[in-house]
């Protein structure tokens, strides 16, 4: 595996592999890696000839009484694993190298609508430093496909959406969560939990699941599961963000066009803020119906 730190040096090694016809799947991430990450890798290389993995902890997309300093940078161990995985590449920029002049002069993307909802909400430019940084990697690698987790939906479907509007010629391939044995969601601020609080976390997941199962025998009192699911996860000992009924295309409202419900929720436990979702896609026979997983 080669490790480059500039985006020179890594644009003349891509140069090498389009010359020699083979395909290039990119899987940008903030490194701590877990099988989460590690699977998306997998799908990666399934999909393409070479993978490119990125490591950068994005500034632009914390705001200012974020976990930007906390968050964990484990470089050695997770090159490790990307080396073990079979990972050819890996870019590893320092911040000078993805805003040379500094953040506040840089150019950002915005996704409207589905950008300001759920998450961008309570995260008031999460999105658009995500849209900002993601372009930016997507034009230094020129990937044909970019690989990402489900288990940030709202993310995914900004992504794909930035890519249709911006007419960006890469595929985006969105990868089944994976979770503990338990149910929770695997994420890099998993590690930040207690003892105590990680044995409360999968009442998350259980919320949701509740929710979708309640939906698939036909509740569709969508304001009275949301109340209730919120009353669970505040006795639980979550202090919930929010925790939505939506359509899964456009993150409104479901109406009688929805042809797959997503259910997501953010919540803290003491300071660790996490996210999950589930879907049900709806039969178009019979209204409520089939499961999906999220
Ligand atoms: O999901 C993440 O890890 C980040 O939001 C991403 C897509 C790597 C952009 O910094």
């Amino acid at each position: 595996m080669r490790t480059y730190n500039g985006k020179a040096q890594l644009q003349s090694a891509i140069q090498g592999f389009r010359q020699s016809g083979q395909s290039i799947a990119f899987v940008p991430t903030m490194g701590n890696l877990h099988e989460g990450h590690l699977d998306l890798v997998r799908k990666g290389r399934a999909l393409c000839d070479v993978v490119i993995v990125s490591i950068f902890v994005n500034p632009l997309q914390f705001g200012p009484s974020e976990d930007l300093d906390a968050y964990p940078r484990t470089m050695a161990a997770d090159k490790e694993k990307l080396f073990s995985e079979g990972v050819q590449v890996l870019y590893a920029p320092g911040v000078e190298d993805i805003y040379p002049e500094g953040m506040a002069a840089q150019t950002q993307v915005h996704v409207p609508d589905l950008g300001d909802t759920l998450c961008g909400g309570s995260r008031p430019g999460h999105f658009d430093g995500v849209t900002t940084v993601v372009s930016k990697l997507f034009n230094i690698v020129q990937p044909d496909m970019a690989i990402f987790g489900e288990k940030d939906f709202q993310q995914l479907s900004i992504v794909r959406k930035m890519v249709q509007d911006l007419c960006m010629p890469i595929e985006i391939v969105g990868v089944t969560t994976h979770r503990d044995e338990d149910g929770l969601a695997m994420s890099s601020r998993n590690g930040y939990l207690t003892r105590a609080q990680r044995q409360v976390a999968p009442v998350l997941h259980q919320t949701l699941n509740s929710c979708r199962e309640a939906i698939a025998c036909g509740f569709d009192n969508f304001l009275q599961l949301e109340s209730h699911a919120r009353m669970q996860l505040l006795q639980a000992g979550f202090e919930p963000d929010y925790f939505a009924i939506r359509d899964a295309r456009t993150l409104r409202a479901v109406t009688e066009n929805t042809e797959e419900i997503a259910i997501l929720a953010a919540a803290r436990l003491g300071a660790t803020r996490l996210i999950d979702n589930v879907r049900l896609a709806l039969n178009p026979v019979s209204d409520w119906g089939m499961l999906a997983d999220g």
